[in-house]
């Protein structure tokens, strides 16, 4: 059931234990779903809230959306139950499971294991369910790049900055907004070292929540700050977040064209009809083979948000 390359945009978070928030997410924009059993779910509700998430993911229709749930961390008491109970109930329609608080390989290569034996007993297949690595703690990032090779089970390493603020005493109750004593972005060590994790395994990276669920402008701010440096998406907590979410994880028309043109015309001029070449002008800029590389990153990205082009290259 894994998830791999599918589009992440927009992740939204649905507590487990809220029956009328789980039956009106089938019907959001979001391209993730993630099915909370934890910190949106009081620690007395957590047994409920694993009945109503499996009867969520056997009884809805999810449509293409990722179908994903958040358990418990490995430090807890709940984990191991929440897994062998979604997966029993639910393993056969549910894509990944997402990991909180991942502070080493240890925690990930657990998860997996226990997969693996969940998924031999009840005759899925084998390595189909995949994971999603939260790292919001300093432990976590680091070891990020350990955590990110660790298992071929792992898709996506999600950054959580409330945890992550908390995790090293920083002196803010704004989660992930910037802070006003520090001139710079408190957050871009932690992002670009995530990214750069991510890639050298090849795991889309996603960026966590903004908590004030009404400043659509903060937001967009958040969003777009991750999705310029190529975050693949962003965790939405309300309803009123997923499309602006959408639109600023995709390449807008402009660049979504332009990034296709460029492939074009150097596809044409490296061959033997456009005179075999390595650098050649297009307008008025010279794109070679690392031009290439990065007009293939945007052009990937409109596909998988459905854009279409709206020019051709003319020889
Ligand atoms: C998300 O889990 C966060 O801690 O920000
Ligand atoms: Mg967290």
């Amino acid at each position: 059931m894994s998830a791999v390359g599918r589009s992440r945009r927009s992740c939204l978070a649905v507590p487990g234990s809220s029956p009328k928030m789980l039956a009106k997410a089938p019907g959001l924009p979001a391209d993730q779903i993630f099915l909370d059993l934890e910190d949106a779910v009081a620690p007395l509700a957590k047994p409920a809230a694993r009945a109503n998430i499996v009867a969520a993911l056997k009884d809805f229709d999810w449509g293409g959306k990722i179908r994903a749930v958040r358990i418990n961390d490995v430090t807890t008491p709940w984990a191991y139950r929440d897994v062998i109970e979604v997966v029993e109930g639910a393993g056969d329609v549910l894509d990944c499971l997402v990991l909180p608080k991942v502070d080493s390989p240890a925690a990930v290569q657990w998860l997996d294991v226990l997969l693996t034996q969940i998924e031999k007993a009840v005759g899925l297949p084998v390595g189909g369910i995949g994971i999603e690595a939260q790292i919001e703690t300093a432990r976590g990032l680091a070891a990020v790049e350990e955590i990110a090779a660790c298992s071929p089970r792992l898709e996506t390493l999600i950054f959580g900055p409330a945890d992550f603020m908390a995790s090293i005493n920083m002196r803010s109750l704004s989660v992930g907004q910037p802070h006003p004593d520090y001139p710079g972005d408190p957050f871009h060590y932690v992002l670009m070292r995530l990214l750069t994790a991510a890639r050298a395994h090849g795991l889309q990276a996603i960026d966590g929540p903004y908590l004030k669920i009404r400043d659509l402008d903060g937001f967009a701010e958040s969003a777009r700050r991750t999705a310029a440096l190529g975050f693949d998406g962003k965790w939405v907590l309300h309803p009123g977040q997923i499309e602006l979410c959408n639109e600023i994880y995709s390449p807008d028309q402009e660049a979504y064209d332009h990034a296709e043109l460029i492939l074009e015309a150097y596809a044409y001029h490296t061959s033997q009809a456009g005179g075999a070449r390595g650098a050649v002008m297009l307008g008025d800029e010279m794109i070679d083979e690392a031009s290439r590389k990065l007009a293939l990153v945007i052009a990937a990205k409109g596909r998988a948000a459905g854009l279409t082009r709206t020019s051709r290259f003319q020889p």
